[in-house]
């Protein structure tokens, strides 16, 4: 008796560390190249470069693929997630010829001493240009058979959601589902796509927009700030939510799961808060709370504990954005400036990006911690099952 206890002990712990080793989060940021069109002194891919390096991130996101930026990144062990932009796409999907010309432009030269991971094709498209969304699945398939068709095999191809226009709802996150029609079209054959590739799920995650939306979330809850009354329980699913963040990567993860995928990965491809609008109404948009979301968000993200209902968490997250565009130009939709580096290259915010992306400590003391709970729960003889 006393010996299978031990047994299952070793067991329940030796599976706690298998999953505390698993669970690192890449934090990356997204390089808008409409930034270097807007700016008056526009900066050298390779201030760019450096800039990202010193800054701490792991991976750097190009929201429109450019070959100078990419070449900038030669030799460094960022990893890189290329886009392809909404327009090109149904040229992608009419000729594979016409992937293997993409890449032959913006990968091949490059890889694999340019650490490019993935191609998202695509940014959105459901939503800018819904007319495109019978290309998505075509132009994904070609651009994924032409790196094949290159022998290269080590690049994973996917494309970018946006939220608010792929999930129905965030609360609960447990009653989520993707929407009609994009489901059928696009989401369905993409999924299936995704688990035969090990390719992963990108969305862009904005707790600012819904925050708008819904006047009576609070705004600590979106902002990462712990409070006693800052959480929300999923009554399906008997979890505990203590931020927005975490509400709607799951409500992403649930609508996966209704549709029959699990265990795809989800990559966070936008996420942030903006430090001004030219709308006098956003007064949420200022640089305190942008300071305070992207501080937690980090620093969520590095402790490794990841979501209610993925333990492993995401697997990348890409700060939304490095620079701020110019706001004299007019051409960020409402002016609003989401940049962590004003457009002289001066930080906005004291925030560590780098280092080790997890928490040995914090996981040491939760690891001992939970211990403790099973050594005692054990001599006492609760079921302690459920835990797991
Ligand atoms: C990249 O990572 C490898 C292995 O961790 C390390 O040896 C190398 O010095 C790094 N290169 C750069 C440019 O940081
Ligand atoms: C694809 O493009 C190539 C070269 O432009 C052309 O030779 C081929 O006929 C095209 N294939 C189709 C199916 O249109
Ligand atoms: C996906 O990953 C599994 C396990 O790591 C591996 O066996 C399989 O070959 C991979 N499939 C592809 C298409 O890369
Ligand atoms: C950079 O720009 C910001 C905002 O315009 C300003 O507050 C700051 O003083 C500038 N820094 C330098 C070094 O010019």
């Amino acid at each position: 008796m006393a010996l299978s206890f031990f047994v299952f002990l070793t067991f329940a712990l030796f599976s706690l560390s298998l999953v505390a080793r698993t669970t690192t989060t890449t934090v990356g940021v997204t390089f808008s190249s409409a930034t270097s069109a807007t700016h008056t002194k526009p900066l050298s891919p390779e201030q760019i470069a450096s800039t990202v390096k010193s800054l701490g991130f792991g991976s750097v996101r190009l929201e429109v693929s450019d070959p100078a930026m990419v070449r900038a990144f030669l030799y460094s062990n960022t990893t890189l997630l290329l886009t392809i932009p909404n327009h090109q796409v149904p040229v992608i999907a009419a000729n594979r010829s016409n992937a293997v010309r993409w890449l032959y432009v913006n990968v091949v030269p490059f890889f694999p001493r340019a650490k490019i991971t993935t191609i998202s094709v695509g940014n959105d498209l459901l939503e800018s240009t819904p007319s495109f969304s019978s290309f998505l699945i075509p132009a994904i398939r070609n651009i994924h058979l032409a790196l094949r068709d290159l022998g290269i095999r080590k690049i994973s191809v996917s494309t970018t959601f946006s939220f608010i226009n792929a999930v129905t709802t965030s609360f609960p996150p447990s009653s989520a589902v993707f929407q009609e029609p994009a489901l059928e079209i696009v989401i369905r054959p993409l999924l299936q796509f995704l688990r035969d590739t090990n390719s992963s799920f990108l969305v862009n995650i904005y707790p600012y927009n819904l925050y708008r939306l819904h006047g009576e979330i609070p705004i600590g809850y979106a902002l990462f700030q712990e409070h006693p009354f800052n959480f929300r329980d999923d009554l399906t699913t008997g979890v505990r939510y203590r931020n927005l963040f975490d509400m709607m990567v799951d409500a992403v993860v649930s609508a996966m799961a209704v549709a029959g995928h699990e265990n795809i990965p989800v990559v966070v491809t936008e996420t942030g808060w903006p430090s001004s609008s030219a709308d006098p109404t956003e007064v949420e948009a200022n640089a305190a709370y942008a300071e305070m979301y992207i501080k937690g968000l980090v620093k969520h993200l590095k402790s490794g504990i990841g979501t209610p209902l993925r333990k492993e968490g995401v697997s990348e997250a890409y700060v939304y954005e490095l620079f701020d565009k110019e706001v004299k130009t007019g051409a960020t939709p409402h002016g609003r400036s989401w940049g962590i580096l004003y457009p002289n290259m001066t930080n906005k915010y004291e925030i560590e990006f780098s280092g080790s992306y997890r928490n040995y400590q914090g996981r040491n003391s939760l690891e001992l911690i939970v211990g403790l709970f099973l050594v005692f729960a054990l001599f006492h003889g609760f079921l302690v099952f459920p835990l797991l």
